[in-house]
């Protein structure tokens, strides 16, 4: 059995997470500055020293600080003191940091990259904010491009793939449908946006292999030599600034994991933890299809073995279909905190701190949601609590909501707070993925093959305006005839191949290069869980 986490406590009361129904999922929800992130900290480090890897992003940049042992701050120490509460002793997690938008110049993190294929037109749709027509010709493309055995790995291979189609669309009109000039020119646009949020940093090889994010290692100055759960921190700050990025990308992540780990049912512990913090970011707006998606994934990685806490101000920002699967809860304090409130907290000096009808609603629903505590008024609590303080209510080992409990969550044994860039330049040299995702790769995709057919046709023939040398950004490297097809074996045999769904074969180079073991489940329990969540990453097409 894993040990039990405790989590918080107050004089005789003691909060316990079981590891064993982390898989039942959490939230973590409060006002700002009242606790979330060291609570997610404490979890994660608790989760790190029983063996069990953790994915989080890492939204303020202040996450990091779980690589180094903390020390108490006197002000700490008069806090913990009052409470009741030992100081923990200093403690660091082994990690991995990633970063989406990592390049030559400048990295967080290792480089964190999708196939536009593996992406699928789902969640690119969403990304893009495309409507529906759009998204269905988005739909099309793919499966052009899938019937044509182009690959479509980057930025430039759809936009490539998006000008053949619309400039042939005579052509696709009668196997493939009507594809208006006016959807195709909307996408494009939205691919320029991306590209220059950074996008096209994001998009290509090699892609990241989730078994990557399933590490164990020493920790980090230990010498008990214990392995402990490496925790993966993928910096966000930038990536918040384009929200619909951020959202797509950490649901891509959800469904690779959910793609390719094997059903395990309840384990005494679980294989990853994966919190999502300012999870409102991924259901703002979010299109009816996508929050059932998202649902359904949730509700079904269970059984993979994968926890999923997530974290948000406001409980109101979680759809109550997902609320109702998250069984593990910690509520901070709610408050309401515009300028005016402020001047009102101060002249009225109420004890009701919630203002607008929308804070009373959160707070009614925080309460109404929580097992009742017939010594606590849970609702009147909520925005009394103090900082580090929260409304804890756990799962026991049946599975059953604990009776909510007023309680101090301990602090994490590492640093609160970023690391500083020397420290991060350490880490990132010193991490068990150190030179895999580095260097992006460039095989022959859609566009070079694209670019190729038009350099052979013969002038005239519409070939000026569908050059996808007009809409790709980088330089063609044509090397597509038939040097090119040897070079490109070679290449596959080295730096593996992707079949035309974009499912990825491993090459020699790689899997010289990764010492993991992929857990991948069978043939067949694949092939089943494309079918139930096929569209969430290939779309209809996808088998
Ligand atoms: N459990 C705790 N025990 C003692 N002090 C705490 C505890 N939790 C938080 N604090 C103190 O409060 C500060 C803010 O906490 P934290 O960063 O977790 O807030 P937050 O809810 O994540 O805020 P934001 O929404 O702005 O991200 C911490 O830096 C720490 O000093
Ligand atoms: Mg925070």
């Amino acid at each position: 059995m894993a040990e039990p986490i405790l989590l918080a406590r107050r004089d005789g009361t003691e909060c316990f997470l079981l590891p064993a129904m982390a898989n039942r999922h959490g939230l973590v929800t409060g006002a700002t500055g009242t606790g979330k992130t060291v609570t997610l900290q404490t979890l994660a480090e608790n989760f790190s020293r029983q063996g069990v890897p953790v994915f989080m992003a890492d939204v303020k940049g202040d996450l990091t600080g779980i690589t180094q042992p903390g020390s108490v701050s006197p002000k700490m120490a008069a806090i913990l003191k009052e409470r009741g509460i030992e100081a923990p002793a200093p403690a660091a997690c082994p990690a991995t940091l990633w970063d989406v938008f990592a390049d030559d110049k400048a990295a967080s993190g290792h480089p964190v990259r999708a196939t536009v294929s593996d992406m699928g037109p789902l969640l690119l749709a969403r990304m893009l904010d495309l409507n529906e027509t759009q998204e269905g010709v988005l739909q099309l493309v793919f499966k052009i491009a899938d019937d044509n055995g182009l690959l479509l790995l980057d930025l430039k291979d759809l936009r490539a793939m998006l000008q053949h189609v619309a400039d042939n669309s005579a052509q696709y009109q009668t196997g493939y449908g009507n594809v208006s000039a006016a959807s195709v020119g909307a996408i494009q646009r939205g691919l320029m946006q991306i590209n220059a949020q950074g996008g096209d940093k994001f998009f290509g090889e090699p892609m990241l292999d989730i078994a990557d994010f399933m590490q164990t290692a020493a920790a980090p100055g230990g010498s008990s030599g214990k392995q402990q759960g490496v925790i993966n921190i993928l910096a966000a700050d930038k990536l918040l600034t384009s929200p619909r990025l951020y959202a797509t990308f950490l649901l891509w992540m959800l469904s690779e994991l959910y793609e390719h780990l094997p059903e395990v049912g309840d384990l005494d512990k679980p294989k990853l933890v994966f919190f999502f913090d300012e999870a409102h970011l991924l259901f703002d707006e979010a299109p009816k299809v996508l929050l059932e998606r998202i649902e359904l994934v949730v509700r079904l990685v269970r059984s993979k073995g994968v926890g999923v806490f997530f974290v948000t101000q406001n409980p109101l920002d979680i759809p109550d279909s997902i609320l109702g699967q998250l069984g593990n809860r910690v509520q901070h304090a709610l408050r309401a905190f515009t300028p005016r409130d402020q001047k009102a907290v101060k002249a009225a000096a109420s004890t009701l701190r919630a203002f607008t009808p929308r804070d009373q609603k959160a707070v009614k629903a925080a309460a109404s949601t929580m097992r009742a505590n017939p010594k606590l008024d849970i609702e009147t609590a909520i925005t009394e609590l103090a900082v580090g303080e929260a409304l804890v209510s756990l799962l026991d080992e049946k599975g059953r909501p604990s009776i909510t409990e007023r309680v101090f969550v301990i602090p994490p044994g590492s640093r609160i707070g970023p690391i500083n860039d020397d420290e991060r330049k350490a880490l990132i040299a010193g991490s068990l993925v150190a030179g895999v995702y580095e260097k992006k790769v460039d095989r022959e995709s859609a566009y070079e093959k694209l670019s190729a057919r038009v350099a052979s046709a013969p002038a005239g023939k519409g070939g000026a305006t569908a050059s996808p040398g007009t809409v790709g950004n980088a330089p063609g490297s044509t090397d597509a005839g038939t040097g090119g097809d040897i070079l490109g074996g070679l290449k596959d045999v080295l730096f593996g191949s992707t079949g035309p769904r974009g499912g990825k074969h491993e090459g020699l180079a790689e899997a010289a290069a990764r010492s993991a073991v992929r857990s991948i489940g069978s043939g067949v329990g694949r092939e089943i869980l494309r079918g139930v969540l096929g569209s969430i990453l290939g779309g209809k097409s996808r088998r």
